[in-house]
């Protein structure tokens, strides 16, 4: 394990099981449609990839980057759109794909801004949840994993832009952020 991570919260088949079974539900939930998967760059990308391959009906994923946090662990409250969609989601079935819901700050943005352009449907999925740490109350579809109020990197989470690699999620020694 690499000297930053202080322990390793799920492992590879954990999330793989917690991946097919979430792509199973969305299978069954959009049976007879097609759906739309909006990624949140960076940190979905990687969940995204696992999650489009255990879906049977046919799916188009598109993606939006925006930023809430700086290079810290606290969200600042304050969401800018650094890419918006490449296509129009009007009459569409979306699903936003989330890696992580902490404050809900991003996500609660996201879905005010999607919902104004006029999608069939708008539902939300995400990996993670810290449910302690909300600021917003959000509706969640598909939900992997609720987790502790911890700082946890790997399979698309960062710090910093490190550590996405990780084909498990850990959580990050607070001495590597509290410098
Ligand atoms: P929110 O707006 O506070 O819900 O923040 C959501 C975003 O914050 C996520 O998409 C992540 O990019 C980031 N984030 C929140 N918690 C963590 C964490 O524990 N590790 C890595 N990134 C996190």
């Amino acid at each position: 394990m690499h000297v930053d991570l202080q322990e390793i919260m799920l492992s590879e088949q954990q999330i793989k099981a917690k991946v097919q079974e979430l792509g199973q539900r969305i299978s069954q939930d959009y049976r007879g449609e097609s759906v739309v998967l909006i990624g949140i760059l960076k940190g979905s990308v990687i969940f995204l990839a696992d999650l489009v391959r255990c879906i049977s009906v046919p799916v188009v994923f598109d993606f939006m980057a925006v930023s809430s946090y700086g290079s810290g662990t606290q969200s600042s409250g304050v969401v800018r759109v650094l890419k918006d969609l490449d296509h129009s989601i009007t009459g569409k079935h979306v699903l936003i794909v989330e890696d992580i819901v902490d404050t809900g700050l991003t996500l609660n943005y996201l879905i005010n801004n999607l919902k104004s352009r006029g999608a069939a449907s708008l539902k939300v999925c995400t990996l993670l949840d810290k449910p302690e740490r909300r600021k917003v109350n959000i509706q969640i579809d598909y939900h992997g994993f609720s987790i502790p109020d911890q700082f946890v990197v790997g399979y698309g989470l960062d710090f910093n832009s490190n550590y996405r690699n990780f084909p498990y999620i850990a959580v990050l020694k607070p001495a590597v952020y509290q410098n």
